[in-house]
């Protein structure tokens, strides 16, 4: 699918990072956005303060599926390091699909915000809602395989999502 490269590039990193802290924006700060779906669902107009929380949700969820889009075209383009040879082919699965789910849920979490918000539909805000617990069910996969690799494989994993293979 993609090339192979020794390791992650300054740019790749950096974009993997600024997506881990928009999302825990996302996680926490996302209560101006609740109170102004309400109000508008109730038919009034929400106050400044709840408004400029939903604009701040949306510009910061937008930033995501920029990211996203940038990563995947790195990916494709400059490549990503293989998964660890001595991981069985059990965890590489794992390891893909896990990617890969997030990657679609990076996607698709941004976009069914919008249609709920843009055009008001209220299924795409469940959709929006359910999508993103998966997501956290995903990452905390994701996270628990990254420790695993680090404290029982003593892998270069984490490792490499730190530090750049070159500039890029
Ligand atoms: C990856 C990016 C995003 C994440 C992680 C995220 C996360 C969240 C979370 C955690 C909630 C609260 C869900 C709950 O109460 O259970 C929420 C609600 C909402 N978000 Fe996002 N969001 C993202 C992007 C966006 C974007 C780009 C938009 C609009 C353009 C948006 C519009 C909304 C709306 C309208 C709601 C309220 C849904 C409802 O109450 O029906 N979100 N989001
Ligand atoms: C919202 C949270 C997170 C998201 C959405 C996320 C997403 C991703 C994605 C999509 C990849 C695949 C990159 C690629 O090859 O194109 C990746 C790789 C990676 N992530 Fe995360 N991640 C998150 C949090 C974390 C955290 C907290 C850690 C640290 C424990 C972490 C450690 C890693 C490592 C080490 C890799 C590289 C795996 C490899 O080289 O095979 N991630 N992440």
């Amino acid at each position: 699918m993609a090339n192979k490269v020794a390791g992650y590039s300054k740019l790749q990193i950096a974009l993997h990072w600024i997506v881990v802290l928009l999302i825990v924006f996302q996680f926490l700060a996302h209560e101006g956005m609740e109170r102004s779906v309400d109000a508008f669902e109730r038919g009034q107009s929400p106050e400044s303060a709840a408004l400029y929380g939903a604009y701040l949700h949306v510009a910061a969820g937008l930033l995501v599926l920029a990211c996203a889009l940038v990563r995947l075209w790195l990916r494709f383009t400059r490549g990503v390091p293989a998964l660890p040879e001595a991981e069985g082919p059990l965890l590489k699965l794992a390891a893909h699909a896990t990617h890969f789910l997030i990657y679609a849920l990076i996607i698709l979490i941004p976009l069914s915000g919008a249609a709920a918000w843009q055009f008001g539909i209220a299924a795409a805000g469940e959709v929006h809602e359910t999508l993103f617990n998966v997501l956290m069910l995903l990452v905390a996969i994701h996270i628990a395989g990254a420790l695993f690799q680090h404290f029982v494989l003593k892998s270069d994993v984490v490792r490499r999502m730190v530090r750049p293979e070159r500039a890029g």
